[in-house]
């Protein structure tokens, strides 16, 4: 996502800002800017592209300050352009402000501010805020901030300059990471502790909720209201590639712990809290396209094509459509029918996976509207699209793909519901408890990762097995494809997964003493039947996990080990029930000493057919 640079102190902010957010590029990004107080002035530098170019800008038009703030931007409103590059500035050019996180009210506070005269330059939700605390100053920027950070909704780390307060920053946090470090006579502030790591190791973290005044030689944190909060530094042990990882081991479990957050962030402004509809700001379906909707294709490759499978059954169940999940690499190929009214939606993270762009075009070629479920702004499956639903998930490091996917489970929930809305298919009280169910499902997730010791006894124990089997029927069935998916890409244990009920068409014949089956048991209409089939497998003496609805004391009598999800929604037991298997197979693959984050011979972006 977007990194965060501050400095304050006696030295050029400059080559500190730079150096920092050099450091933070692993987390991706498509423009940069900074902004330092120079002979009582803020002066802005920003470009699209990377820092590179950017030290470019500075060797032609060099700056010079002991305050100053930097940033890299991962665009989410507005696509990469030098206009929507940060920082960003307030009619007059006083503030100068840098941003994480989305605010979610921002177009309301956008026209609110234009009617009173404000003018805006750029596409993003960002800029609202120096126009707010433009509109609220007069001489004492604390109280300016307090008013705009009132008025803001969603999710932010910002870090304001002011022309007027040269001795000063000041910070604010409410979901988005923000930390300060304490040096001797200067100060940093950034999004992320390896962007000072150089420069200190005493780091105090903004909790949400909470603002501070920086200076060169003081850090005042208070609540939002202004009351005092006490804060102790605490000191990094870290070296700075595990500063990266956040202090875990691996992306790839850093990525399995972010997704509560990648669901907060994805859902952001995709829910109107008073109606309970869901609200796609960049989806422009017209009515009439709906109604007379046929058929809806769903194109994607790997992680993403198992969203897919998820998709296909929310939408039938939903919206009453027919829709077809293709393996893009199948779909471009297969001479598939595509009707003119018809909508064909591209799931991928990357936006840029060949076989996938290649179905894209093929589906364009024969008619069809396209939707894009993409990670990634300005990619080239998102500016292809003529809809766009973006996951914020962040971007993703490990090859093996996770809040990517729970993500773009959400949108395709998102999505369904949407659509059902605009059909009639859906009923109102249906609407509402899936929409209560969504809000809540990001502090589910974080139960389910309060499990991971469990799981990871669990991992280990299968850790010398050559094959293991995951079964599961209707949505379970697809998330078992991707539990199986994520085991053989990083431990390279053989993993196969099956529809519970077609076991007996052949599989049922490798199913021996000792083999481990992954059972998922999540769908109560189909509780029944996939009990049998546990005890199919039981029969010929599997070693039976499974995975179960919290309160389902019957499951564990069929089984040999039993993990429980919270409850959900029955539709909505994917983004949980696959928490536990992404966390299986990291320890899996932990513990056969495997590099998880690099699996061998796959790629993070498979730009090639
Ligand atoms: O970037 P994309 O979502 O288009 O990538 C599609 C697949 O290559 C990807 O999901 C792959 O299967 C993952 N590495 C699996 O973890």
């Amino acid at each position: 996502m977007c990194g965060i640079v501050g400095y304050i102190g006696n030295n050029n902010a400059v080559p500190v800002l730079i150096d920092g957010l050099k450091r933070l590029e692993y987390r991706g990004y498509d423009s940069a800017g900074i902004t330092v107080y120079e002979e009582s002035k803020l002066k802005t530098v920003k470009t699209v592209g990377r820092l590179a170019k950017l030290e470019e800008m500075l060797l032609v038009q060099p700056v010079a300050g002991v305050i100053g703030i930097g940033h890299t931007r991962w665009a989410t409103h507005g696509r990469p352009s030098n206009r929507n590059a940060h920082p960003h500035n307030d009619c007059n050019k006083k503030f100068s402000v840098v941003h994480n996180g989305i605010i979610e009210n921002f177009q309301e506070l956008k026209e609110w501010l234009q009617e009173k005269g404000h003018i805006f330059n750029s596409e993003t939700d960002t800029e609202v805020i120096p126009h707010l605390i433009e509109e609220f100053y007069q001489g004492d920027l604390l109280a300016a901030v307090k008013q705009a950070l009132a008025k803001m909704e969603g999710a932010f780390a910002i870090v304001i300059l002011c022309e007027e307060h040269k001795e000063q920053m000041v910070v604010a946090r409410k979901a988005s990471p923000l930390i300060i470090g304490i040096g001797q006579g200067e100060n940093y502030v950034a999004s992320d502790i390896p962007a000072v790591l150089p420069y200190t190791r005493e780091i105090i973290i903004l909790e949400d909720g909470e603002m501070a005044v920086v200076t060169a030689g003081s850090v005042t944190v208070t609540d939002f209201s202004g009351n005092i909060v006490a804060k102790k530094p605490f000191h990094v042990q870290w070296d700075v590639e595990a500063a990266e990882k956040g202090g875990y081991e691996d992306f790839m479990l850093k990525e399995i712990h972010e997704q509560p957050r990648a669901i907060r962030d994805t859902l952001t402004g995709k829910i109107d809290r008073q109606t309970k509809k869901v609200v796609l700001p960049q989806v422009n379906l017209s009515q009439e396209f709906i109604n007379q909707l046929e058929k809806i294709h769903i194109v994607a490759c790997g992680t993403a094509y198992h969203a897919g499978l998820v998709g296909k059954y929310l939408i039938e169940k939903l919206v009453r459509i027919p829709v077809e999940a293709d393996l893009a690499s199948e779909f471009r190929y297969r001479d598939p029918i595509v009707k003119e009214n018809s909508l064909t939606i591209i799931i991928s993270q990357s936006g840029e996976t060949a076989d996938t762009l290649a179905g894209l075009r093929e589906a364009k070629r024969l008619g069809s509207r396209v939707l894009a479920i993409t990670n990634v702004v300005g990619s080239s499956v998102a500016r292809e699209a003529d809809d766009l639903i973006l996951t914020l998930a962040g971007p993703e490091i490990a090859v093996a793909s996770t809040k990517a996917y729970t993500t773009q489970l959400l949108s395709l929930y998102l999505l369904a519901i949407y659509l059902g809305d605009a059909r009639g298919t859906l009923a109102e009280t249906d609407r509402i408890s899936m929409i209560d169910a969504l809000t809540e499902i990001d502090v589910q997730v974080e139960k389910v990762l309060n499990t991971e010791t469990k799981i990871k006894e669990f991992a280990e124990d299968f850790k010398n097995c050559e094959n293991i089997f995951f079964i599961g029927r209707g949505l379970d069935y697809a998330v078992s494809l991707e539990g199986s998916l994520k085991l053989k890409e990083i431990s390279y244990i053989h993993a196969e997964a099956y529809a519970a009920g077609e076991l007996k068409h052949g599989t049922l014949a490798l199913i021996v003493e000792g083999v481990p089956v992954f059972a998922l048991v999540t769908q109560g209409d189909l509780y029944d039947k996939m009990i049998s089939n546990i005890k199919e497998v039981k029969a010929r003496e599997a070693t039976v996990v499974a995975l179960a609805m919290a309160g389902d004391h019957e499951t564990a009598k069929s089984v040999d080990y039993v993990l429980h999800i919270p409850k959900t929604h029955p539709l909505m037991t994917p983004i949980l029930s696959v928490v536990p298997l992404q966390l299986f197979s990291y320890y899996a693959a932990k513990a056969r000493g495997c590099d998880v984050d690099k699996p061998r011979n796959l790629a993070k972006s498979v730009t090639v057919e």
